[in-house]
């Protein structure tokens, strides 16, 4: 779902930074190899996380769905020499492509994947992260959030997508249109928290903790 006039998603697109080589390759791949290619974050989502990482200095991130790769790849190209992200996901399926590109260098020493389902893994994870971008499993997003806040270091950013979920968080039509709207809600009566909601795509959460 895109919320701004295709006309003007186009431009702004045309007018935000390219992906570097690599990245461009796996999009590439990506769309020949994968049937649902439309679940990639793409640029503007992709430049934004580019940027946020750059600007707050994270260093250690967490990337909530991995997908082919995309975003994983987009925030791990512009961490620091000791910087380390890692990435989860839980379709095997999905590593015909992911396992290509993330085992070249620079990614193949910044980014770790984890197989396996992310709601069980990150309450066992140790240590604090800078940046988290949550990107999976939106039935369950009120519950990433209460897990996320705990993994988060204070002044750290968690990024999430698809908050607008298609207009439907309006009405609440659906059960994942809930359970995202039931998210929203949860951040905006958190008093921890400052937030702003884009409607970049589908819908953007900025979120830092503080
Ligand atoms: C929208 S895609 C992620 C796109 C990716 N961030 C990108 O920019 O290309 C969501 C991914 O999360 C995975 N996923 C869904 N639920 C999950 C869960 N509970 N644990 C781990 N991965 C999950 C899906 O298999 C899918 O690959």
């Amino acid at each position: 779902m895109n919320f701004t006039d295709s006309k003007i998603a186009e431009y702004a697109e045309s007018f935000t930074s390219e992906e570097s080589g690599l990245i461009q390759r796996l999009l590439e791949v990506s769309v020949e190899k994968m049937e649902h290619v439309d679940m990639l974050s793409g640029r503007q989502v992709g430049m934004l996380l580019r940027l946020l990482v750059q600007i707050s200095g994270a260093k250690r991130v967490l990337d909530i769905g991995t997908f082919t790769g995309y975003s994983a790849m987009m925030m791990a190209d512009v961490l620091p020499e000791d910087g380390e992200l890692i990435t989860i996901e839980f379709n095997e399926h999905y590593r015909q492509v992911s396992d290509l590109f993330l085992s070249e260098p620079p990614f193949d020493k910044r980014i770790y994947q984890i197989m396996g389902n992310a709601l069980e893994i990150i309450p066992r994870m140790e240590g604090d992260f800078d940046l988290i971008f949550l990107d999976a499993d939106k039935i369950n997003y009120p519950k990433y959030f209460q897990v996320c806040k705990t993994k988060l270091r204070k002044g750290g950013l968690f990024v999430i997508d698809n908050v607008l979920w298609g207009g439907k968080v309006i009405d609440q039509s659906d059960e994942k249109a809930k359970a995202v709207h039931k998210m929203n809600e949860m951040i905006r009566e958190d008093p921890q928290t400052e937030q702003v909601i884009l409607p970049v795509r589908d819908g953007i959460t900025i979120l830092r903790l503080k």
